[in-house]
């Protein structure tokens, strides 16, 4: 009884310091003074946990993502750690610089040896919602689909020896904990938690923060949003040459790089998530085949999608176009007639690969329209960005 007692008394007097309530909100102190103190002397953190999940417009669905924002801020000082890599000079945002939509503009990208990656560094900040597009049971990672969850591709990511490095996670994330700054974070993401490990922990704080990302503050977004949702009507607030470069988009190129609803979002359509896009007849790289050892498999990989397209240069899987334009070359009169060749871009008469036959203007008409994607806003929240001081 006098326990019972107590206990209740501590969890009322928790409540009282921890929470004070004003007319509109309840703002929840989420350290006491000595933890920020601690927190802060290698970090910059709001006192208050920065709100993770991001309200889709009604073109996308119009709900809000759901995220533990206590884990994501435990992520994103992950993310920025350079002590998650064996030489504690990498850290995820080598590689996935916020301001570039998560990529680092390299072709293949150095990591802890001399050597580097063997593909192009995806793009975090392509989506309008990360865990929309990844949500469960949804699309798989990377460019051959071969990690269903950012906790395996992180694992795959930290254990690769050019990448990060590490050959023991468990002994990793004991090490971290070594630090008063992440005891913590850890306690604050995962209170009275003691069934997971410290290992499964990390990850999931890094999966909750990578799943926070998405961007849908685009000038597409907005002028979508002010035509109800209809992609089919020329926007306002567009240059005729941006309306053009649209038309020319939901023609040629929507069916995989979607920019709408869909099933992700609660749609029905079901977009293309993997295809050949001819870029050879022989690739020297063959995608997915090497995962799933099926012919029809060769030479096919990821759709990205295309939000902030215009930052994550230079292109496909190995880097090898370096800018929109010569992009738009390949699909205008490049695309290879490889077999696996997706039907979407074969003549429909002829079932050979289609030669689209762009002028000059078209050309810049879609590439001005791919720049209406470009979100720099979103990508530029503090809550995305190097929380470790100088
Ligand atoms: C040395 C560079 C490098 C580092 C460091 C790095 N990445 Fe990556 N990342 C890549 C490359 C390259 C790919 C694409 C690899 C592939 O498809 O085979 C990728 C792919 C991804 C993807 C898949 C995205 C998609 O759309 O499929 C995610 C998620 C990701 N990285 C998150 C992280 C996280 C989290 C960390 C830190 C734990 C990290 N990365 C560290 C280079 C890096
Ligand atoms: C059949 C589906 C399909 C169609 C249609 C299609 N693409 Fe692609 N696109 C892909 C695939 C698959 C890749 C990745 C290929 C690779 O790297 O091997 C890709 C890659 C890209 C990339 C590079 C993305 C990155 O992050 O590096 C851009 C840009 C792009 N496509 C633009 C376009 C444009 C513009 C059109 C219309 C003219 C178009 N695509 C039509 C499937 C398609």
């Amino acid at each position: 009884m006098k326990t019972k007692l107590f206990l209740l008394s501590a969890m009322f007097a928790g409540t009282l310091t921890s929470c004070i309530k004003d007319d509109a909100t309840t703002v929840v102190h989420n350290y006491t003074d000595d933890e920020y103190a601690v927190l802060t002397q290698k970090l910059n953190l709001p006192v208050e946990v920065d709100e993770y999940g991001i309200q889709l417009p009604q073109t996308l669905g119009g709900f809000k993502t759901f995220i533990n924002s206590k884990e994501a801020t435990l992520g994103r000082v992950l993310f920025y750690d350079k002590r998650l890599s064996s030489n504690l000079e990498v850290n995820c945002a080598s590689c996935h610089k916020a301001e570039l939509a998560f990529t680092d503009g390299e072709q293949f990208s150095p990591g802890v040896t001399t050597e580097r990656t063997s593909r192009n560094t995806l793009a975090l900040g392509s989506f309008p919602s990360f865990t929309a597009y990844y949500g469960s049971g949804g699309t798989r990672m990377f460019w051959d689909n071969r990690a269903g969850s950012v906790m395996e591709q992180s694992t795959e990511t930290m254990k690769n020896p050019v990448e990060m490095g590490n050959t023991d996670l468990a002994e990793l994330a004991d090490e971290l904990l070594q630090d008063k700054m992440y005891q913590i974070l850890f306690e604050k993401a995962f209170p009275n938690n003691p069934w997971q490990s410290n290992e499964d922990k990390m990850l999931i704080a890094l999966q909750s923060f990578v799943s926070s990302i998405g961007c849908v503050n685009s000038r597409f977004d907005k002028a979508w949003a002010d035509a109800n949702g209809d992609l089919t009507t020329s926007y306002p607030s567009f240059t005729q040459e941006e309306n053009r470069g649209k038309q020319l988009y939901m023609a040629n190129c929507s069916s995989c790089h979607i920019l709408t609803g869909s099933s992700f979002f609660g749609g029905t359509s079901t977009p293309v998530i993997a295809a050949n896009n001819g870029l050879d007849m022989d690739y020297a790289d063959e995608g997915i085949f090497k995962i799933s050892s099926l012919p029809s498999d060769k030479g096919v990989f990821k759709v990205p999608l295309l939000r902030n397209i215009e930052l994550t240069a230079p292109y496909m899987h190995d880097g090898r176009f370096a800018t929109l334009e010569a992009v738009v070359d390949h699909y205008s009169d490049g695309i290879q007639n490889h077999p696996n060749l997706h039907s979407e871009l074969r003549d429909a008469n002829t079932g050979q690969a289609k030669k689209m036959n762009l002028n000059e203007s078209d050309k810049q008409a879609l590439v001005a329209f791919l720049k209406t994607l470009t979100d720099k806003e979103s990508l530029a929240h503090v809550r995305y960005s190097d929380p470790f001081k100088g």
